[in-house]
């Protein structure tokens, strides 16, 4: 295993009962405080992605930002923002999917992403998979390829691998 992936691991705090009770929250803003923890998780994405031509690299709101841009520029890919409702100026393509109570949606700009583009998806985290899932379908709908969805840490219990299916994950470091 790369010896990279351990100083990345213990650069994640985990706080306990944020945001409520029971929760132990993945904190990766500790991790942007390590500047070589920081540079071996964009590294590690970088060297797995550099040669498989992908064209745009979306990255979900709002940690998704950190972690994508740095990685699309690298690659010499456009990244592409994948939001929250309502923060898009333009024209927007929406996925509504369902929380635990209630729904949520994210959104993107019309036009960013084209039929035919390979695409990585970037966020910090995944817990259900709901958010990726939602964020592949939107790509999907506008004709893009999703060559494969990564993020720094994933929760294993929430078995939100399973709701990808067949679709490829990636992830460096999985909590315990
Ligand atoms: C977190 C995390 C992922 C998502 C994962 O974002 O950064 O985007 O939840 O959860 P899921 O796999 O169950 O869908 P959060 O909802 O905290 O939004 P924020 O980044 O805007 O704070
Ligand atoms: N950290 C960050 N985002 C999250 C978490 C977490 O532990 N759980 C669900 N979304």
């Amino acid at each position: 295993e790369d010896p990279r992936l351990q100083r990345i691991a213990s650069s994640i705090r985990v706080i306990p009962n944020f945001p409520k009770p029971g929760v132990m929250f993945q904190d990766i803003t500790t991790t942007l405080l390590d500047p070589k923890a920081f540079r071996d998780t964009i590294d590690l994405f970088v060297e797995r992605y550099r040669e498989k031509g992908i064209t745009v690299v979306a990255g979900i709101e709002a940690r998704g930002f950190i972690f994508g841009p740095p990685i699309a520029l690298d690659i010499g890919a456009k990244f592409v923002p994948i939001r929250k409702p309502k923060k898009l100026p333009g024209e927007v393509i929406s996925e509504e999917y369902t929380l635990e109570y209630g729904t949520d949606k994210i959104e993107m700009h019309v036009g960013a992403v084209q039929p035919g583009d390979r695409v990585l998806v970037i966020d910090d985290l995944i817990a259900t998979g709901g958010t990726l899932c939602a964020a592949i379908k939107l790509l999907e709908r506008v004709g893009a390829e999703v060559v494969e969805s990564a993020c720094v840490i994933e929760l294993p219990e929430l078995k939100g691998r399973d709701k990808l299916g067949d679709r490829p994950l990636f992830v460096l470091v999985k909590a315990v």
